[in-house]
């Protein structure tokens, strides 16, 4: 490759992700920041390489599984895909979507597992540590939450120690401080520069590279009771997708202009283990990892258990794919924390796209229809031109350029604000009431259509199918993602016949909006499901191995020191029982006495409040925080013999 080429190729990746989490907004920001940054270099005419993918090995893959009793395999084979349909419903042009668990990764793992072996820099040694399991990490104990839990996620860590190999890291360090000292502009934004910093001229450990407490994982060649820990595994994608080993001429094209976008969280994993292995491996270090920071939903932390996760599909298909891809980038300062809130993005569609640029849009096109038949004049344009686009294309080019794409958001919407007032100050409508002003009111109007025009080419990235329907009522021809818009030329759209101008962006009512939430709202919580707490599947056996019949409830009584129980004698027709019964809140004595239930009757006996206990009636609850709010008990539909059995 001569050195012009190179500088036109950009090969940008997200995270893999870990398939056993519910895709949500933070990986949907990561995935359409990419996206982004994508398009727009596709655009200025860059060879990019866009990667996305999964991470699929690990404690947490098993563990699932097997509480599903189903393989690792046909878990991950069935959850990855919950990714690949969110990255087709945010309208992602990933070029490439790797799983770890393919064959093209695993042989390159291995093979780059055992190069370091050879050359001295993986090494076995023993491991004991403070685990988290569902971060697959080991916690130092300078950094471990109070009660020895996890930093990041405040779990319980587990103890730990195993025979592991670990990855020699420590010796390139030095090499790592120079290149990052002659290079700041790899780490971005540069807030995170000094946090890498310090930490790489602390002290740092050779890492812990194998595992042998679980089997989930690319084995270690030549030692199959290791399997690898699965962040070795994971960083090595980036290499694997661009043909590290399969394909060393694709590799070399690619390689060296790589960039890694990440959440704050695992800085860190990229910037220091990674850039360590690819030193000992002898490849280049990546251009940049660009970290951005974390989003918080109404102020509070995302979490399963507060089941206030924001579901990406759900945002698409309440406001729309690209207000959603907008609000994303343009609402924080990237890098920075953010809050999300439905609120926010209701404002943001109202007035950034539906009143400016939908406004734009709609006021430029019938005004060209009913002035100008439709056909876009040409006109004397240089004051406005000059006026209205500013310095747009440098100012958005070099927001972009450092990941700023809330700045180029504002650059973008500056010139759609400066656009917007040109009519206003111009008032083509008075124009057009004065014959005599006709060629001004061209120049008007062919200028408004410009900046319609460059507006479509600016926000084409962010909002692909907003800038596909702008270009199509613009009347224009072909794909406006396909235009190299730093080729764009002010006055070459006169001629043009436009289209009908339709609504780009409905405008919300905030009022209706309000108020359709807060009725949904009190639905919900209105006929709140039970939770659902679902058990692992069985196989027909285990369900059979319970034996439960037809009984009748002959006698029931308090148990003077209980609160719950009652002592009940059932019959089962065959012989009679004591049983006692937690159902005193629900039923009178009077009520129970001569009921058909259900009994299991091969429970082990137990003794409660003093009493021995011979088998289980069986209820249905329905429950409201854990807690039986009303109940009531299974009986046979219709006439049959007591101790029949149920099946
Ligand atoms: O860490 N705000 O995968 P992961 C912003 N498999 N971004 C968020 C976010 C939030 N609240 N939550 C998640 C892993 N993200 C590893 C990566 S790479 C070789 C292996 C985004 O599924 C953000 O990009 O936990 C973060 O870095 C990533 O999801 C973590 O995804
Ligand atoms: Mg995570």
């Amino acid at each position: 490759m001569d050195g012009k080429t190179s500088e036109k190729v950009f090969y940008i990746t997200t995270p893999i992700y870990y398939v056993n989490d519910i895709p949500h907004i933070g990986h949907a920001y990561t995935t359409i920041a990419c996206d982004t940054m994508s398009r727009y270099k596709r655009m200025k005419g860059f060879d990019v390489h866009f990667l996305t993918g999964t991470d699929e090995h690990g404690q947490k893959i098993q563990a699932a599984a097997e509480k599903q009793g189903i393989t690792p395999q046909a878990l991950v084979d069935k959850i990855h895909l919950n990714f690949k349909e969110l990255w087709k419903v945010l309208n992602i042009s990933n070029d490439d979507f790797i799983r770890t668990t393919e064959d093209r990764h695993i042989r390159v793992v291995q093979a780059i597992f055992k190069k370091l072996m050879e050359q001295g820099d993986i090494y076995k040694g023993t491991y004991e540590g403070h685990y988290c399991v569902p971060c697959e990490t080991y916690v130092p104990e300078s950094s471990m939450g109070p009660n020895q839990t996890c930093p990041d996620c405040g779990r319980p860590l587990t103890m730990m120690k195993e025979e592991s190999y670990f990855f020699r890291g420590s010796k390139y360090v030095p090499q790592l401080i120079e290149h990052y000292e002659k290079h700041p502009e790899a780490i971005l934004p540069h807030i995170r520069y000094n946090e890498v910093m310090s930490f790489l001229r602390g002290e740092v450990r050779d890492q812990s590279v194998s595992r042998t407490t679980l089997k989930w994982g690319i084995p270690v060649p030549g030692d199959e009771k290791h399997v690898v820990y699965v962040w070795f595994d994971a960083l090595i994608n980036y290499a694997t997708a661009v043909g590290y080993l399969d394909a060393p001429e694709e590799f070399r094209h690619y390689w060296p202009a790589v960039r890694h976008m990440v959440g704050k969280d695992i800085i860190r994993f990229h910037c220091v283990i990674w850039p360590l292995m690819l030193l000992a491996l002898g490849l280049p270090l990546p251009q940049s990892v660009i970290a951005h920071g974390w989003w918080t939903v109404d102020g509070e932390k995302m979490s399963k258990s507060k089941g206030n996760v924001v579901d990406p599909f759900k945002m698409v298909k309440d406001y729309g794919l690209d207000p959603f891809r907008y609000f994303l980038l343009r609402e924080v300062p990237f890098g920075n924390d953010g809050d999300f809130s439905e609120a926010a993005l209701v404002g943001r569609i109202n007035s950034d796209l539906a009143n400016d640029l939908g406004n734009l849009l709609n006021r430029t096109l019938q005004m060209i229809e009913s002035y100008r038949g439709g056909v876009v004049p040409e006109g004397n344009n240089e004051s406005g031109k000059s006026n209205i686009m500013g310095s747009v294309l440098e100012n958005v080019d070099s927001a972009m350029e450092s990941f700023a794409f809330d700045d180029a958001m504002k650059e973008i919407w500056a010139f759609i604000g400066r656009a917007n007032k040109y009519i206003d100050e111009t008032m083509p409508w008075k124009l057009a009431k004065e014959p005599d002003k006709a060629a001004e009111l061209d120049a008007v109007l062919m200028n408004l259509y410009e900046a319609l025009r460059l507006a479509a080419l600016l926000v084409a990235p962010v909002v692909p199918q907003t800038a596909q329907r702008m270009w199509a009522q613009l009347g224009l021809e072909g794909d406006p993602l396909k235009m190299l818009y730093d080729k764009f030329s002010w006055g070459e759209g006169a001629g043009t016949k436009i289209r009908k101008a339709e609504v780009l962006f409905p405008r919300i009512d905030v009022k209706e909006w309000q108020k359709a939430k807060e009725e949904k709202k009190k639905m919900e919580e209105g006929n709140k499901a039970p939770a659902m707490e679902h058990e692992a599947e069985i196989e027909i056996d285990a369900f059979k191995a319970v034996e439960m019949r037809v009984a009748q409830i002959v006698k029931a009584e308090e148990i003077p020191k209980s609160r719950k129980l009652y002592k009940l004698e059932v019959d089962l027709g065959y012989e009679k029982r004591t049983v006692c019964s937690g159902i005193k809140a629900f039923f009178t004595t009077e009520e129970l006495k001569g009921k058909r239930v259900i009994l299991v009757t091969n429970l082990k006996p137990a003794k409660l409040c003093g009493i021995e206990s011979n088998g289980m009636i069986l209820a249905a609850a329905v429950k409201v925080d854990g807690n039986a709010e009303s109940l009531t008990l299974v009986t046979p539909d219709g006439d049959i013999p007591l101790g029949s059995r149920v099946s």
